[in-house]
């Protein structure tokens, strides 16, 4: 297994190295860290939440042109490791249910699966998740905020909603969801925190800015 996880690293940093949308492989590490973290507590696998969240972004359809490929890509390099089909079937079960949006959508029915999608989460909450929905937002040349009124001109109350228009409207569309979709009691437990954090922020960001009229 050691070997297995060595090579997974190895195999998410060169993928890191090689992409250009803004995620990197300090993302990957700390959900990897976080993963192995409520493994402990929750008395999952440790070594299969390890794998399957070193590679959950390597598996991620939005970093390739054609649908599957990036799952596959998981299962070539399993089969390269001569990994045993049972713990190859688990890791793409886990990466498989991960995605929030993406993926199957299933909710994920595996203790590990639920411990790596807590910790793919807990990464879009407090001071870090905030960081990395501005820079998200950023690099897809949005607006840090647009107020509600004037976004709303051309806009009916569903199509605001579900268009992300402003690093700030994700928090609404997403990030203060999060909390309450925590898996495991170990991974709500962080949550609640890093949620707080979210609320604080908002409402010093507000107030600045109604105070800066
Ligand atoms: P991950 O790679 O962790 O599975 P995503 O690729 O969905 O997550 O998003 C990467 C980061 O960017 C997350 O922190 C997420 O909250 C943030 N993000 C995703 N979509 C948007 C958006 N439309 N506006 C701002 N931030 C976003
Ligand atoms: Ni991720």
């Amino acid at each position: 297994m050691h070997v297995l996880i060595d090579r997974a690293e190895q195999l998410a940093r060169r993928f890191f190295t090689e992409d250009a949308s803004g995620h990197d492989w300090h993302h990957t590490d700390r959900v990897r860290r976080q993963a192995v973290k409520l493994a402990e507590r929750e008395g999952a696998d440790q070594n299969i939440c390890e794998i399957a969240a070193l590679l959950h972004d390597v598996a991620d359809d939005k970093f390739y042109n054609e649908k599957g490929a990036g799952i596959k890509q998981v299962e070539r390099f399993l089969a390269d490791a001569n990994t045993d089909s049972e713990t190859v079937c688990h890791i793409l079960a886990v990466i498989d249910t991960v995605s929030f949006k993406g993926g199957n959508n299933q909710s994920p029915d595996t203790l590990e699966a639920k411990v790596v999608q807590d910790a793919d989460r807990l990464d879009a909450i407090g001071a870090i998740g905030t960081a990395r929905c501005f820079m998200f937002a950023g690099n897809r040349g949005e607006a840090m905020y647009v107020p509600d009124s004037a976004a709303r001109t051309n806009m009916s109350e569903d199509e605001y909603r579900r268009n992300s228009i402003s690093a700030i409207h994700h928090f609404y569309e997403k990030l203060l969801y999060l909390k309450d979709h925590m898996k495991t009691e170990s991974g709500f437990d962080i949550a609640e925190g890093r949620h707080r954090f979210l609320e604080v922020f908002l409402e010093q960001f507000f107030s600045e800015w109604d105070g800066a009229k």
